[in-house]
């Protein structure tokens, strides 16, 4: 799936919320660098890295005016007013450990994650999916242990990373969609997408995606209101 351009301008500026021009920012798991224009463009200092050296090379055509470096989230160097970690933790293998290192390079630390799956609107690509998908029971659930997305176990990852929470705050975020094509589309041609129009046909699927988005559609196209959440938090000292 494909993310409309813009939708995490509301998600950056509570980040930064706070945050004087001028500040050090590390931003961990960058990718394409688009965070890192935004913090520059209020007049701070960025540093951008990630493991990957093609989110890099496109970071640093996003973002020409940040430092990039390759390296990895669970062992940060350097000192920072800000470290943060957009739509990173998820990734991870072990988010304390990245919480415990943005902790100690970091001021102030700042971290992001989806809200739960019934608190965005992004559940409908799914809910429109469902009736073309195996039943639940002969689906692979994920295992381990509840994910970031649920608010209390956030706030103990931060504790357990030594972390003490400043504020746990809620961002919804539009998401814009021009045109039937552009909300579609990027669905159809995902894996479950395929699955689906290979049973039912993709005109069927496509049908059932547009009744299913039908109440989200306005003048300009579909909105879509995603929820995050913006960790606020310092080392406990
Ligand atoms: C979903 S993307 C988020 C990118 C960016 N922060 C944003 O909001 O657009 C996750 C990023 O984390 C990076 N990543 C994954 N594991 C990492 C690690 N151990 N250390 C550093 N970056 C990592 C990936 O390469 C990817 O660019």
């Amino acid at each position: 799936m494909t993310d409309p351009a813009g939708w995490g301008e509301p998600l950056y500026e509570r980040v930064l919320a706070d945050v004087p021009a001028g500040s050090t920012v590390l931003d961990v798991g960058c990718g394409p660098g688009v965070f890192a224009a935004f913090a520059l463009a209020r007049g701070m200092t960025v540093t951008g890295l990630d493991s990957s050296r093609e989110a890099l090379s496109r970071a640093e055509r996003t973002a020409p005016g940040a430092v990039f470096t390759i390296g990895d989230a669970h062992q940060l160097a350097g000192s920072y007013d800000v470290v943060a970690l957009v739509q990173v933790l998820a990734h991870l293998t072990n988010p304390v450990r990245a919480l415990a290192e943005a902790g100690r390079v970091g001021g102030r630390v700042r971290a992001t994650v989806w809200g739960r799956e019934e608190e965005s609107d992004l559940r409908l690509f799914g809910a429109a999916l469902e009736p073309f998908l195996p039943p639940r029971s002969q689906r692979r659930t994920p295992a381990g242990p509840p994910p970031l997305t649920d608010p209390a176990r956030f706030r103990r990852i931060a504790g357990l990373a030594g972390l003490e929470v400043v504020g746990l705050a809620e961002v919804r975020s539009p998401f814009r969609y021009p045109d039937d094509e552009s909300l579609v589309g990027p669905l159809l041609a995902s894996d479950l997408g395929r699955y689906a129009a290979a049973r039912a046909g993709a005109e069927a699927v496509r049908e059932a995606v547009l009744d299913t988005f039908a109440p989200r559609r306005e003048a300009g196209g579909y909105v879509l209101t995603n929820l995050f959440r913006v960790l606020d938090a310092v080392a406990r000292g």
